[in-house]
């Protein structure tokens, strides 16, 4: 999941190309490297941060229009310079940046170095531009022809930006799984993973699809696929301000984004929750609202903290729409047998809607026979495109690497999903139904409640920022948010921690029980408070550090943990839009208090689009 820029047109190349990596470095930070026509095709790149490569770049004298550039996320070859994107040709006149994994790059090595060819990297990527070389050379064959032939010659994902030294003028783009879009400006042009490098220049894309390819040549854009025909370029408004990609008064973007939740919720929630009207409306699922509500089974398909938002769906549907629900990790289902019959739906759940694991595991769900309803966040990706139909979570990009505000924004639409099935079923009674969407309404203000004490979790993670490890407990709906904030503290401040449902500690977790263990409790008031209070009692019998979230005015488990962190009070069902909160802060101090980098953290990246 690495990064890729590209330009040409009349600007100088290279501030173009380094801002851009600079805004997609969310989605790999191991190298940089841009190429450009100085006059001829060089090659500048250096192993960690964008900075490095613009410290590096920029002590040469650059003078080119045309050029293209990548941030890494390491597959195939350790992070180091030699690694580091661009790669050459065996003849050094072609270059290429790749985001994805060409599966079959072995074979095709050893076939070239039979031929003589010698490789500078131990990556796939240079695999394919050798490839592309020797298939020109064999075949006398146009650069664009020869780019056309490899790909149908090689499996796996791929986005790509080919540079020839023979066509100084010219970019070669193509994708499949791969997210690569063009902008297209006024006398230039523009090639991203996605809108984040683009939207300073021009709001007018067009989203590649799998398997075309893309010609910049002459000022003029052409789209076929690998065959040569001539696809359409349809070109799209981008919805999206600079503004929401910039850190504004923040430090971090990952700060910004939780404190942008009271607004998200909101946005999410506009036109479609019609508290007066006592009704739900989701245009996106109008075609298949019969098909959900009259579902035998729904499986949940998603990764990672999407995943953590189907698990409180699953308690979420069984209680109120009483359907059956099975939440799968995405390369899980993908791989194993998965069972489905005619009536199910899957909902598949993504923030980036470019998660490989995710999309692979909806194609063998949609071979299968199944409805595909998408939760997304970034308009126009791969998983909306691949879904049946679905509903976007509006909650702006988001650029931290941990998921914050899309994760409730996800939790969101999935209450408006559940409340509207509920009501169509009539598996809620019309009072309890308009409780609910009340309380909805309310929740973006109880969060702000929250942020406004955000202070508390600050002094709370300098009393813990030297754990090594932590346990995180909850029951019911808050089980999967002890999953969440077990997952935010383990990729901000790389504390291990795991997150249980709270009962399941007897079974074995207890013994890591000791003065040293922090363990973290969501005992917000529901039908399970008394377990859970025998649950912390059990802990402090054993002498563990307790930290408890608890329903405001709570005294009780106040009396029992060592610190409290009080949310207001809501329906139970809705708790998790509230509790996630103080444990996205939490994990946030306690990163930011390491020293940890909060908005890239080491070996993650924003989304994962390789298997
Ligand atoms: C969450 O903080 C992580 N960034 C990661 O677990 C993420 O949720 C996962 O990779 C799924 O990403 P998606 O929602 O974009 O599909």
């Amino acid at each position: 999941m690495c990064g890729i820029i590209a330009y040409v047109g009349r600007q100088q190349a290279l501030p173009i190309l380094i801002n851009g990596l600079k805004r997609l470095e969310y989605r790999g930070y191991d190298s940089a490297g841009v190429a450009v026509m100085n006059p001829n095709l060089t090659i500048y790149k250096k192993k960690g941060k964008v900075i490095n490569l613009e410290e590096h770049a920029l002590n040469n004298k650059i003078d080119s229009t045309i050029g293209m550039g990548h941030t890494r996320w390491a597959t195939h070859g350790e992070p180091c310079d030699r690694n580091s994107h661009p790669h050459l040709s065996n003849k050094k006149d072609l270059a290429i940046i790749h985001n994805g994994i060409i599966e079959n790059y072995a074979t095709l090595k050893q076939e070239l170095l039979s031929k003589g060819h010698v490789f500078e990297s131990d990556t796939d990527s240079e695999v394919l531009i050798h490839f592309i070389e020797d298939i020109q050379e064999n075949l006398g064959c146009a650069l664009e022809e020869a780019v056309r032939i490899a790909l149908t010659r090689v499996t796996g994902a791929y986005a790509i930006v080919v540079m020839s030294q023979k066509n100084p003028d010219m970019l070669i783009a193509a994708r499949k799984s791969s997210p690569l879009i063009v902008g297209v400006g006024k006398d230039e042009f523009f090639l991203a993973s996605d809108a984040t490098p683009i939207i300073q220049y021009t709001k007018q894309v067009v989203y590649l699809k799998d398997y075309e390819v893309a010609v910049i040549k002459n000022g003029k854009l052409t789209i076929t696929d690998l065959q040569n025909n001539i696809h359409d370029a349809y070109i799209k408004e981008l919805d999206i301000e600079l503004a929401a990609i910039e850190k504004g008064n923040f430090e971090h973007y990952m700060l910004k984004e939780i404190f942008e939740q009271p607004k998200t919720i909101l946005d999410c929630l506009r036109g479609r929750l019609l508290a007066e009207e006592g009704k739900v409306r989701l245009g996106g699922l109008r075609e298949y609202i019969d098909q959900l509500c009259n579902a035998k089974r729904i499986i949940i398909i998603a990764c990672g903290t999407s995943l953590n938002a189907g698990m409180v769906a699953r308690y979420l549907f069984q209680e109120i729409c009483r359907i059956p629900v099975e939440v799968e990790y995405a390369s899980e289902f993908r791989y194993g047998s998965p069972v489905v019959r005619d009536g199910d739906v899957v909902i598949a759940i993504s923030q980036s809607g470019e998660t490989a694991d995710t999309l692979v595991a909806i194609e063998k769900a949609k071979e299968m026979g199944a409805i595909i309803l998408g939760i997304c966040n970034v308009v126009g990706s791969s998983i909306p495109r691949a879904s049946h139909a679905g509903v976007y979570t509006h909650a702006g990009a988001e650029i931290g690497v941990a998921s914050t505000k899309a994760f409730t924004a996800q939790l969101t639409v999935l209450y408006l999903i559940a409340l509207q099935v509920a009501k169509e079923k009539g598996t809620l009674d019309n009072d309890r139904f308009r409780l609910l969407l009340n309380e909805l309404d309310k929740i973006p203000a109880k969060v702000q409640t929250i942020l406004d004490n955000s202070y508390l979790t600050q002094s709370l993670a300098s009393l813990y920022l030297d754990a090594q490890n932590m346990i995180y407990l909850g029951r019911g709906y808050n089980f999967p948010i002890a999953l969440e904030g077990a997952l935010k503290i383990k990729e901000i401040s790389y504390i291990h921690a795991e997150g249980y449902p709270a009962a399941e500690m007897k079974h074995g977790p207890i013994a890591l029980i000791d003065e040293e263990m922090p363990v973290v409790f969501i005992a917000t008031k529901d039908h399970t408070y008394e377990k859970i209070v025998s649950n912390i009692q059990e802990v402090k019998a054993r002498k563990g550090k307790v930290i408890a979230i608890v329903t405001e005015g709570d005294e009780m488990v106040k009396s029992l943990a060592d610190h409290v962190f009080e949310i207001p009070e809501t329906d139970e069902i809705l708790t998790p839009l509230l509790s996630v909160i103080p444990l996205q802060l939490f994990a946030y101090y306690t990163g930011v208090l390491r020293g940890c980098n909060v908005d890239q953290p080491r070996n993650l990246a924003k989304s994962v689009t390789v298997e």
